[in-house]
């Protein structure tokens, strides 16, 4: 939970989250994938361009994006962070001399591209540099310097578009969830690497956002809200899930399922901290491992609103996706199909939709409604429901459709509902409940 503190302290930098134009988007080729030699944060760091001391008054970015990488930003210490104690237990445990030199650690925790696209001042020190997530700069670097042409040119030659929200959670996930390339298994897990957990735009805010959504920002890559971004992330999560889920390179270790796609604190929770309680989503009795469903839930919840009859169609077939995977590793793969055949365009659809005006709120009541029906009886529903509340109210907030005393209320609910999940392992379904209801009799007053 980390991430939610961070993102009070982080979120007033970002006025709205950002833009989707280009429908194009989930085509992109990540930038560990494309072409083009990588430079090295160095390159974009001179003090005219991206390493500023001070946000520059008169220019439409900030110019400090490389102060903040380099101070604030976790993913400037990703390579380091294999040399600490915590990595070099997680690289001895697997068997691994040098997590500094592996690739099964480098392809997350560096810009791992291969050696004949790194140039004379690429630093795989570096860690996770502007080129791992903007793309190998050598291509696009000189139309960006020249000032002649806009941000289209340089996606035209080569930028990766991390303002559109797809190609944003592709990317994202990438490293945070891990894709057919890279991959955190329970055998990573249990050698001790933490948990992963992403909220698209809870995430972007904490990072923390080196830029800034002005009006000189949306008339170069347009504008969309956070409660948007947030539903693209689920819906790009749900799929990166059900693939993974679907891919027979990843779904097995030996004759059990790959225990990474379960509900870690189904098996790792304190048995004095007794929580079970029965989930009519998920119709699994008590002792039986959970598929985590935490995207899956917020995914159904956001069709339900702008597609009733698919939000049914996605509740059944994710109990019986649940009841499937009590059944063994084939009545679990033709559930997962099943589900994903059905979810197909659904990115699309996610992203031709505004989730503006009173939908937001909408949005916000289901939530609120479905955690008290018990949704969120396990820890990760209510991490991401967390995440969800926190985004809605913060775009609502910004929408101006949110202010005064109920604001005052709802954020007394929210902290509420932080407190509750600051610690997965202590979790307390009840609490968190109680949370909930004091933000919903808030929003309900507005
Ligand atoms: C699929 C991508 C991926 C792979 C592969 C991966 N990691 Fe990670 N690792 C992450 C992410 C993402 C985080 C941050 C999790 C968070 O805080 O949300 C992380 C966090 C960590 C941390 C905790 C860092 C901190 O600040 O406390 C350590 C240590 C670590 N990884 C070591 C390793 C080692 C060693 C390997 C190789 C055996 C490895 N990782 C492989 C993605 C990956
Ligand atoms: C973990 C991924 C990530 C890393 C690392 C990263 N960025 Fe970004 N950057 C983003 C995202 C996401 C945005 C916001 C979306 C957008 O406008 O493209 C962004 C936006 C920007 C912008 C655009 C601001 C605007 O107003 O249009 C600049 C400039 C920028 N980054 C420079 C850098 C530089 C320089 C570095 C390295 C010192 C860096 N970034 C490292 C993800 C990253
Ligand atoms: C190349 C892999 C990679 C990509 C791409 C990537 N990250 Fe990360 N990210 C990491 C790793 C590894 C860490 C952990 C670093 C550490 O703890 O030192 C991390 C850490 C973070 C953290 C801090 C987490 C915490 O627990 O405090 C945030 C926030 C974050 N990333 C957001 C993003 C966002 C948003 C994007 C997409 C715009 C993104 N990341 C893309 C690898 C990546
Ligand atoms: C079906 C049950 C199950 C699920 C689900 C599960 N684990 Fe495990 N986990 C185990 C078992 C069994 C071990 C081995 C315990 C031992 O060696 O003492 C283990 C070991 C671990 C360890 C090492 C503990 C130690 O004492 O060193 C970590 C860390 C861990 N798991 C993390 C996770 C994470 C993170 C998830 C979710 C992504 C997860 N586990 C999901 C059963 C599970």
């Amino acid at each position: 939970m980390a991430n939610l503190a961070r993102r009070l302290i982080w979120g007033a930098f970002v006025v709205v989250s950002v833009a989707l134009f280009h429908s194009n988007a989930g085509a992109q080729v990540l930038p560990s994938q494309g072409e083009g030699a990588h430079l090295g944060a160095q390159t974009c760091a001179g003090s005219t361009c991206h390493g500023a001391v001070q946000p520059w008054p008169n220019s439409s970015v900030l110019q400090n994006e490389a102060v903040t990488w380099a101070n604030h930003d976790k993913h400037s210490k990703a390579y380091a962070v294999l040399a600490s104690e915590r990595g070099k237990r997680i690289a001895d445990n697997l068997g691994v001399a040098d997590p500094q030199k592996a690739g099964l650690c480098l392809d997350c925790h560096a810009d791992n591209v291969p050696e004949q696209r790194r140039s004379k001042n690429f630093k795989i020190s570096e860690g996770v540099t502007c080129e791992a997530c903007h793309g190998g700069a050598e291509r696009w670097l000189g139309v960006h310097v020249s000032g002649i042409g806009g941000h289209k040119d340089n996606l035209a030659a080569g930028m990766y578009p991390t303002e559109q929200p797809v190609a944003r959670a592709k990317l994202c996930l990438s490293c945070h969830y891990g894709n057919s390339d890279k991959f955190v298994t329970h055998r990573i897990m249990g050698a001790g690497h933490p948990r992963l957990s992403f909220e698209l735009d809870t995430y972007t805010a904490s990072q923390p956002a080196h830029f800034r959504v002005d009006a000189d920002y949306i008339q170069r890559k347009g504008r969309t809200n956070g409660v948007k971004t947030w539903a693209i992330g689920q819906a790009v999560a749900v799929q990166e899930t059900l693939t993974a889920l679907t891919d027979k390179e990843r779904n097995k270790d030996g004759i059990f399922p790959e225990l990474v796609f379960f509900d870690c604190h189904a098996c790792h929770h304190p048995m004095s901290n007794l929580r079970w309680q029965p989930r009519e989503t998920v119709g699994l009795g008590p002792g039986v491992p959970r598929l985590n469903d935490g995207n899956l839930i917020m995914l159904r919840l956001v069709a339900g609103v702008i597609d009733p009859a698919l939000g049914e169609r996605i509740e059944s077939q994710t109990l019986q996706l649940h009841q499937a995977s009590a059944d063994g590793h084939a009545a679990t793969l033709a559930a997962a199909n099943t589900l994903k055949e059905t979810l197909q365009g659904m990115i699309s659809k996610v992203s031709s939709h505004d989730f503006m005006g009173d939908e937001m709120a909408k949005i916000l009541d289901v939530l609120i409604t479905n955690g008290l029906q018990g949704d969120y009886a396990d820890y990760i529903g209510a991490e991401q429901a967390t995440y969800a509340i926190a985004t809605i109210v913060a775009a609502m907030q910004s929408a101006n459709k949110l202010d005064g005393e109920a604001l005052k209320a709802v954020n007394d609910g929210l902290e509420a509902a932080y407190k509750a999940v600051a610690n997965d392992e202590s979790y307390r379904p009840q609490e968190y409940m109680d949370a909930l209801r004091v933000v919903q009799v808030a929003v309900r007053s507005r």
